[in-house]
């Protein structure tokens, strides 16, 4: 049992490995879906987002953001601790290090392979996880999971295209990311995702209208390979199928569809001539069947994904979060491997797209982050959000945990002023400390901010990137 209560949501401010540790609230099988998205060598330079009052920088803080992992004391220690307990993690992790020694890379696997011991713990036999990951790391990552969930419990190496603008020189230009996907078992939830049909596949199988209705279809044959000798291998309306070695072949779901109800073959295809289902080829060629486009329900999603851009520097989705990823992709995650009141968890959780999507969906969500900025942004990100709901309709949740050190816990207290920017006297407070701020929007007037250009800023949105030395303040939409 868990001391978790099923009807809230939950947002933990810690390191996800002793958090997922704590059986009180993490027992074994509390889970439905899982999605992380670890930091791993985004280049974003993260830090200067929390640049403190006297220039330290929280020890928690540089931990999560320095995403270019080293081989330390901690690295060795998550290693060790994987081989004290055998079985094929210890197995592949040894494996790994002996190609990776003591590399970033092994340190970052290192760090990794703990934390899926623990999410697969966590997991119900019917969860699934999808691991979001760089083409640099995922063949790695990949062993890692096969040795934690098992090779056959791998479904998807999902391509995510993420940028369609690149300018690397030497080489193709990079554009996507890597969704691992993998379940507990075999049984796991799973409902289909469809996506629209793209206008190249519509102009070149859906050309032809139909004449009574003016709506669009393609055609299928009506016959299929072989002869038979039932009423499938006899002729309809002077066709005989065994002319050409093949015998009448009606999709099974054109007859569930249509609810026909008739024995024959013949008697079929009457039905669906009646129904204005057979197109006549103008050239006497054989007929066929219409599939009105109306009547379909999309193509079946398939690995790659190319229909959901990256955020913007407009989206309303912004938050200014270095490496915030677009809810579209969350929601298609998490309304193929989970149902409604699921519970779905996140453990590098971030400024909250998992928890957005998934309270937008009706399941109970559990994001667990180091940073206070990352907690902070999630409650600004639901405040704003819901804010003009009725009360029953906004989230219920509890913010868990503790800073990991003084300077954390001093970041914590003050950070209300990091929600509250949307005030010029919380951009000066901020601006007095030496947080220097790359990119937030801030949602009010901002005028003769101590640093800032103001003069071009009226009311409204404003997207303001600052650093260091000259201060440049852009309109924001
Ligand atoms: C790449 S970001 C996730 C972004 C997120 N998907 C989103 O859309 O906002 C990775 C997050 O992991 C957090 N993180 C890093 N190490 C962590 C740890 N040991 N425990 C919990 N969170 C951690 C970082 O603070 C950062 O917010």
């Amino acid at each position: 049992m868990t001391k978790l209560d099923d009807k809230l949501n939950y947002l933990f401010y810690g390191d996800n490995l002793s958090v997922l540790r704590d059986r009180d609230y993490f027992p074994k099988e509390c889970v439905d879906l899982v999605y992380l998205d670890p930091p791993f060598k985004s280049n974003q330079d993260y830090n200067v987002l929390f640049a403190e009052k006297d220039g330290e920088q929280s020890a928690a803080q540089i931990l999560a953001f320095e995403d270019t992992w080293r081989w330390d004391q901690s690295a060795a220690a998550a290693y060790k601790d994987v081989l004290k307990h055998g079985g094929k993690t210890a197995e592949t992790l040894k494996a790994l290090k002996n190609i990776l020694e003591t590399s970033d890379m092994m340190a970052y696997l290192a760090m990794m392979a703990p934390r899926l011991i623990e999410l697969k713990r966590v997991m119900k036999p019917t969860a699934s996880i999808y691991l979001h990951c760089d083409p640099t790391a995922s063949h790695y990552l990949k062993m890692l999971m096969d040795a934690v969930f098992g090779a056959e419990n791998f479904r998807n190496e999902i391509v995510w295209q993420r940028t369609s603008a690149r300018s690397d020189s030497r080489k193709f230009n990079h554009v996507h990311d890597i969704v691992l996907f993998y379940t507990k078992t075999d049984g796991f939830i799973w409902n289909v995702q469809r996506t629209e049909y793209s206008p190249e596949y519509l102009a070149k199988f859906y050309r032809n209208i139909d004449p009574a209705t003016g709506k669009a279809f393609s055609s299928s044959d009506l016959l299929a390979a072989g002869t038979r000798k039932g009423s499938s291998g006899q002729p309809w309306r002077g066709i005989d199928p065994n002319d050409v070695k093949r015998h009448w072949a009606i999709p099974r779901f054109v007859i569930e569809q249509y609810g026909i109800k008739a024995e024959t073959t013949q008697e079929k295809l009457d039905a669906l001539d009646e129904l204005g289902l057979i197109f006549w080829p103008k050239d006497g060629k054989r007929p066929r069947f219409k599939r009105f486009l109306d009547d379909m329900i999309g193509v079946v999603l398939k690995s790659i994904w190319t229909d959901i851009p990256p955020l913007s520097a407009q989206s309303k989705e912004k938050l200014g979060y270095p490496t915030q990823k677009p809810e579209a992709l969350l929601e298609r995650i998490i309304q193929a491997s989970s149902n409604p009141k699921d519970t779905v968890l996140d453990p590098f959780c971030g400024c909250g797209t998992t928890v957005a999507a998934a309270q937008k969906l009706g399941r109970r969500w559990i994001g667990i982050d180091i940073t206070h900025l990352a907690i902070s942004l999630i409650k600004h990100r639901l405040y704003t959000t819901y804010k003009d709901e009725p009360k029953r309709k906004r989230p219920k949740y509890e913010v868990m945990g503790e800073p990991a050190d003084v300077s954390g816990a001093r970041a914590l207290a003050e950070a209300d002023d990091v929600i509250a920017l949307e005030t010029e006297a919380a951009l000066r407070r901020c601006l007095g400390r030496g947080v220097t701020v790359r990119e937030l929007r801030l949602d009010g007037p901002v005028r003769r901010a101590r640093g800032l250009d103001c003069s071009n800023i009226g009311r409204g949105p404003v997207d303001v990137g600052l650093r260091r030395g000259p201060v440049g303040v852009g309109l924001g939409g």
